[in-house]
């Protein structure tokens, strides 16, 4: 199990700062949200705080593409030196490429999924990936509502990896609640995105919800061990 705080959620005018509370906190992974105002209306982190970002922190950052043209930004990406990038084949015109592009450069690859885009889009896409990311909200903000079919994809995602024979990691993203979580790791998630819905939250500190989040995390796998 890792836990990738959403940096778009951190305080972003004391960024480094930010970083590194939660790398005392024991964050895995950073989870960087790269929108370009046009795939989703939204763009709140530049490629410019990106790189500035990368040089501040030894933590891998997981890049999630919300944008038209992704080669332009997997070569920026490449060259601040990103650890994996998702990109989402809603806007992917050729995704086999881009994936393969990602992969040249050393770069984990994996898919992003729209809600309702079907598992099937991952079905010629399996020997490129190496993790899958199922959003469980509408691509774009923070702060909203699981979507109602949420919970139901990632074991269906799991199922789908298990029949392909592919062990490869699901993350899941968008209100990763402290109440959603026990349900999402049982049904197979196994990166975390962490927003304003569980170490962000208003309520406590930092350190108080990821730990909160490690509490949850761990109901969801004794759930799983009940089975
Ligand atoms: C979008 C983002 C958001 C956000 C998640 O891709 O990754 O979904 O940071 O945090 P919540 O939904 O908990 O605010
Ligand atoms: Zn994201």
């Amino acid at each position: 199990m890792r836990i990738a705080p959403s940096l778009m959620c951190a305080d972003l005018c004391h960024l480094a700062a930010s970083m590194r509370r939660l790398e005392g906190c024991g964050a895995d992974l950073f989870h960087i949200d790269v929108m370009d105002a046009h795939f989703v209306p939204n763009m709140p982190m530049g490629l410019e705080t990106v790189r500035q970002a990368r040089s501040k922190t030894n933590i891998p950052f997981d890049a999630h593409l919300m944008v038209e043209n992704n080669d332009f930004f997997v070569e920026k990406l490449a060259e601040i030196g990103v650890q994996q990038i998702s990109v989402h084949p809603e806007s992917a015109v050729h995704l086999d490429r881009t994936l393969a592009l990602i992969r040249q450069h050393g770069i984990l690859a994996g898919v992003a999924l729209n809600p309702t885009t079907p598992l099937s889009a991952l079905d010629y896409a399996l020997k490129r990936m190496d993790f899958v990311l199922l959003m469980m909200v509408n691509p774009g903000f923070a702060g909203q509502e699981l979507v109602p079919s949420g919970i139901r994809k990632i074991g269906d995602c799991r199922a789908y990896l298990d029949r392909h024979g592919l062990d490869i990691p699901i993350e899941v993203d968008g209100n990763v609640s402290l109440e959603n979580i026990p349900r999402m790791v049982a049904a197979g998630a196994e990166i975390l995105v962490a927003g304003t819905s569980s170490i962000f939250r208003d309520e406590g500190s930092l350190e108080e919800n990821f730990r909160r989040t490690r509490d949850a995390i761990a109901r969801g796998l004794e759930m799983n061990n009940e089975r």
